[in-house]
């Protein structure tokens, strides 16, 4: 915890040194001769740009391009906003909100020690900054959670609890926690910053993961999840969002410790109605409002995370997060090789062990998993899905062979199965016993 002085003054994010990272201003201009502020416009009209890019609105080479028709010819200055609205980038009413975003952008808490740098994320319940711990001179993320959370008593009991305790595990796959305060009425929590993209970002970028790539995710994420169970931690919101990649491919997973203090309850409430926040990852036993939840529980929504990667949709959809709920406590899973070629039949095993409906039927902890994903990755035989899939095969063999026989002793003179062989010979045996005994009895 930092010895943060109360104080709830939003400071304006443009009094920082830096203006966005990868921003239009970064990379507006470069190569003119002019003067910055004809270049790049003011640090709101370098937030637009970027928010402009971010929703897909424009490419970084058009707001670029924006950003340098700013000076017109006759030398005269033309607002950043205008070129937008003329260029048909934007409508007038998408700027209103673009503008109003910016501005809770631009406002952010002011952390003692920390120096806050740009929005990185926002969540359905919280805004995550990129900020410099002054001491140590390092980068960090930090986590704002909303005031609604500061009148629940528990829940900050919990939270300070969890991220204490969260800031005691160490993994090259989990992100970091460094520290949890408070500032005025509003919490926040200090991360490791990892300077790369979600795994929901790859996705929506590929639309697919090629399944070397997916597998390899999914079991650096079972790695992570090893070691927090091995120290009493379940994560309870594994999900592409909160697995992020790092520049050398390092995946790391993020929010652990956040979830089990935030509750199930209020994360789902808070999902409703987010485009991709409902509830797709989320394992049954964590719907049925299950309290003790273990390693399966993460398992499932790992294993929901690797079918999204795998084929480029969620295992189970719905209108709304209430039919999507339903549909991971009955629906029948449509195996991932059925969704998407190329699928390698492993890797569809692997998934739907982690899929299963009941925990019981699903890989145990985290080590089960990390073996079979690794006989996946070498091409042999998978020890724990395969034998699911052989017990429920030699299930169906014997019953198309009951089946078959039935049939086929309509026609033909009976075949033996071996079962009946071994019993017939037991039954034998047993009878000549008993004959032996009545005689030697007399
Ligand atoms: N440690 C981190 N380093 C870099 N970026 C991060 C880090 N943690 C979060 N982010 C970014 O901030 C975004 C918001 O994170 P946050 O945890 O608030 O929400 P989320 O996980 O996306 O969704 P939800 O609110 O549904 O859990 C993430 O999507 C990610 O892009
Ligand atoms: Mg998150």
């Amino acid at each position: 915890m930092t010895d943060a002085e109360p104080t709830s003054n939003p400071t304006p994010l443009s009094g920082d040194s830096s203006a966005p990272r990868g921003s239009a201003s970064d990379s507006a201009g470069s190569g003119s001769g002019d003067a910055e502020g004809s270049r790049s416009g003011s640090s709101s009209d370098s937030v637009i740009g970027r928010l402009v890019v971010d929703r897909g609105l424009a490419t970084q080479a058009e707001v670029d391009a924006a950003f340098a028709a700013m000076r017109t010819p006759a030398g005269q200055i033309k607002a950043f906003v205008d070129i937008l609205v003329e260029g048909q980038i934007v409508t007038r009413r998408q700027l209103a909100r673009l503008r109003a975003e910016a501005e809770s952008d631009r406002t952010v808490l002011r952390i003692p020690g920390y120096q806050m740098i740009r929005k990185l994320g926002a969540g359905a319940m919280a805004s995550v900054y990129l900020a410099k711990q002054t001491s140590l001179d390092r980068l960090v993320a930090i986590k704002i959670l909303p005031r609604r959370y500061s009148g629940d008593a528990s829940f900050i009991e919990r939270f300070y609890k969890e991220g204490r305790a969260a800031a005691k595990l160490s993994d090259p796959n989990i992100v970091g926690a460094f520290d949890v305060g408070q500032v005025g009425e509003q919490h926040y929590f200090v991360m490791e910053y990892v300077d790369g993209e979600t795994v929901y970002e790859r996705i929506v970028k590929f639309k697919r993961l090629k399944e070397r790539d997916a597998l390899t995710i999914a079991r650096q994420v079972a790695s992570a999840l090893k070691h927090a169970h091995a120290r009493g931690f379940i994560h309870r919101d594994i999900k592409p969002k909160n697995i992020v990649m790092t520049k050398g491919n390092v995946a790391k997973l993020a929010d652990l410790g956040l979830a089990r203090a935030m509750g199930d309850k209020k994360t789902a409430e808070a999902e409703r109605n987010k485009a991709f926040g409902t509830p797709y990852y989320i394992s049954p036993e964590q719907i049925r409002g299950a309290i003790e939840l273990g390693p399966p529980a993460d398992i499932y929504g790992l294993g929901a995370t690797l079918y999204h990667m795998l084929t480029g949709q969620v295992p189970f959809q719905g209108v709304n997060p209430t039919q999507v709920m339903q549909h991971h406590l009955s629906q029948e899973l449509t195996p991932p090789d059925q969704v998407a070629a190329g699928i390698s039949q492993s890797t569809a095993e692997i998934v739907e062990m982690m899929l299963k409906k009941s925990p019981r039927d699903r890989y145990q902890n985290a080590e089960e998993l990390l073996e079979d994903i690794d006989l996946a990755l070498a091409g042999e035989p998978l020890r724990y899905a395969n034998r699911a899939m052989d017990l429920a095969g030699i299930a169906t063999e014997v019953e198309g062979q009951a089946e078959s026989e039935m049939q086929s002793s309509r026609s033909t003179p009976p075949k033996l199965s071996g079962l009946a062989i071994g019993l017939i010979v037991g039954l034998a045996s047993l009878c000549g016993l008993l004959v032996l005994l009545l005689i030697l009895k007399k």
